[in-house]
């Protein structure tokens, strides 16, 4: 008998998102200890599939935080303490890891466009001309606007810059496009569970080059839960340096079975697919888009709220149906809202979740 209560609200908010009963029940496996060597056989089978989904040769370390402790762990062990490390900001996520730089005690520059716009290349090209960077940070998916910045772009002008490390958040991407991370050059990609890798949160992933530890030796203070240094000592063992969450990385390990069974690009496509719907919904229903013209997100659609429906009833009216979609975050919240098509969500449901926001808007008038 399923353990779970029947008050099911499915999620198309962007992040939690609706993890699959299998996901869900493949947490309840037995425990086991973590120095044990069913665990570091755990830990090891998840090694190559992780590197699959990251396009990398280079180890992918499991950290016991949600995305933002991977933040930290970049931000101070990529960034010598007398060097500066260049944030390219576009909207509340990219901010904050900004400032997440700062509060740990390194020398911020900082790239920003308005919010709803991506950063260019041409921006970074001409910030890297004028001042050495031990790292550039960005966010790929900017989650609070719905812009997929043009990393790839970047990675072609960041070849001039060898000594520059390459920091990317891709939280709401990874597992729902193509994220090329040594195509791209790419020295710490980070990520979270609980987002288009659809897995309940509370762990995080990041592909780390040897350039990082490297770079991690020259920095004085780099604590110790997310000193890139101790968790490679202890990658090198198939173990983790403190106690992880086994229940998730179960889950994790079946979710990787999945996502390889159902085919990295036969998932990117249906990613697309659902972006493809929701974009022509919005316009359907007579909203506009608020991201940028060509940089459209392929996993959340922030909509600009031109109708200025009241999105607290809209989602009322979805609850009753066993739906919900997201407000727009910080400063944009009434101003837009956000659907999410990520995940193992599917294009029915998408489809059932545009049919009852018609009918609330038929509604409302
Ligand atoms: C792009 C992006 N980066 C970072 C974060 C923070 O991640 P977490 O909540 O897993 O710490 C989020 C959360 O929504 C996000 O969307």
């Amino acid at each position: 008998m399923s353990p779970r209560n029947d008050h099911h609200v499915r999620l198309f908010i962007p992040g939690p998102v609706e993890v699959r009963p299998e996901i869900l029940d493949a947490q309840a496996e037995w425990m086991i200890g973590h120095r044990s060597s069913d665990f570091a056989a755990l830990y090891a089978r998840m090694q190559p599939k992780l590197q699959q989904t990251f396009y990398t040769q280079h180890p992918v370390y499991l950290y016991t935080s949600s995305g933002t402790g991977v933040w930290e762990s970049a931000s101070r062990c990529a960034v010598r303490d007398e060097a500066r490390i260049l944030h390219l900001t576009c909207g509340a996520f990219s901010e904050r890891w900004a400032e997440v730089s700062e509060l740990n005690g390194k020398q911020v520059d900082v790239i920003a466009v308005e919010w709803g716009q991506a950063v260019k290349p041409e921006q970074l090209a001409d910030a890297l001309r004028r001042t050495a960077y031990d790292a550039v940070a960005c966010v790929m998916n900017e989650t609070s606007t719905g812009v997929r910045n043009p990393v790839e772009d970047y990675a072609e002008v960041l070849k001039d810059y060898p000594e520059t490390l390459f920091l990317v958040d891709v939280v709401s991407i990874y597992a729902g496009a193509k994220v090329d991370v040594d195509g791209w050059g790419i020295d710490v990609c980070l990520t979270s569970t609980q987002k288009a890798f659809a897995l309940p949160p509370g762990m995080a992933f990041a592909a780390v080059s040897p350039a990082v530890l490297e770079r991690a030796r020259q920095v004085r203070n780099r604590g110790y839960y997310f000193d890139v240094l101790e968790i490679d000592k202890h990658h090198q063992k198939n173990n983790t340096p403190a106690t992880p969450p086994i229940s998730l990385m179960y889950a994790a390990d079946r979710q990787l079975d999945d996502i390889l069974a159902e085919g990295l690009e036969a998932r990117f496509a249906r990613h697309e697919r659902m972006a493809q719907m929701t974009r022509e919904w919005v316009k359907r229903a007579g909203f506009a888009l608020f991201s940028e013209e060509g940089y459209h997100s392929p996993t959340v659609t922030t909509v600009a709220n031109t109708r200025e429906i009241d999105i607290s009833a809209l989602n009322a009216f979805l609850r009753e149906r066993g739906m919900v979609i997201s407000n727009g975050y910080g400063k944009l919240k009434g101003k837009t809202f956000r659907i999410a098509h990520m995940g193992d969500t599917q294009p029915e449901d998408m489809a059932a979740l545009f049919a009852a926001m018609d009918e609330f808007l038929t509604r409302v008038g």
